[in-house]
């Protein structure tokens, strides 16, 4: 069966599989596992997403390679599959460009998370790095977030040396909330952005699809 179709079969239960941004030419979709197979062979390959030997800048990202690695991504992917809920949702995306996966976005809402507060996080295929789609995702993402979903925050974090995503924060309008340091040493830096601050670097026609069968199942 066709991606789209399952897809849109797959919304009719769990409705994040309905969402549907785009904006010159990336699109962002719900994975099946059609693109998570793609994605997966991305995280299999040795620096597929991070240079060998930098992976501590990728916070939880495993220092495997090969069957082991893309069997973690896919199980880990597989376990945001659930039906969204006002106290926990998960938005997982393929990011779309030229026909090709070459990376994924999660827009969240987890149980210990305040009220009008969403995650975000994402990676993309090294070969795709640095070329301002890191910015653009998260820019999509924000768009969902604030302007469709009616959240307060936005959050991310990331390691103190990835120099890239904490770049991509400060220019989508986050600040500096903390620094925590994880048992392995890592310090981790936390950000949030505001609507306000969001609006004077939003994306002009961003197209959002599919929102309202999401938002009914999100609203309490
Ligand atoms: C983080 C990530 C999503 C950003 O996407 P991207 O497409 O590479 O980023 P963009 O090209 O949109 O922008 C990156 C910005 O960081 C800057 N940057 C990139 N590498 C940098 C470095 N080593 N030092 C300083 N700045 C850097 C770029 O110059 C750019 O800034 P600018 O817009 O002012 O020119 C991507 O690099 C990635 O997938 N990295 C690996 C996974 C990861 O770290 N995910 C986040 C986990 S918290």
């Amino acid at each position: 069966m066709d991606a789209d179709l399952l897809r849109a079969d797959l919304a009719a239960l769990y409705p994040q599989f309905g969402l549907r941004v785009a904006h010159a030419g990336t699109v962002l979709v719900a994975p099946t596992d059609e693109e998570l197979l793609e994605l997966a062979e991305v995280v299999a390959e040795p620096g597929g997403v991070v240079a060998p030997g930098r992976e501590g800048e990728l916070l939880g990202w495993p220092d495997v390679t090969g069957e082991p690695a893309a069997r973690r991504f896919l199980e880990w992917a597989w376990r945001l599959r659930e039906a969204p809920a006002p106290a926990r949702w998960r938005a997982p995306f393929a990011v779309l460009d030229g026909g090709r996966a070459l990376g994924l976005a999660v827009l969240a809402h987890e149980l210990d998370d305040p009220a009008g507060t969403a995650r975000t996080s994402s990676w993309l295929a090294r070969g795709d790095q640095g070329r301002g789609l890191g910015r653009r995702v998260r820019l999509m993402l924000l768009e969902v977030a604030f302007a469709h979903l009616g959240m307060a925050r936005a959050v991310t974090g990331a390691a103190e040396g990835n120099a890239a995503s904490r770049r991509v924060s400060r220019r989508c309008g986050y600040r500096e909330t903390q620094r925590v340091t994880g048992s392995d040493g890592v310090v981790e830096v936390h950000a949030a952005v505001t609507p306000a601050a969001w609006r004077r670097r939003r994306l002009p026609d961003v197209d959002v699809e599919g929102v309202e069968a999401f938002l009914a199942a999100i609203s309490s």
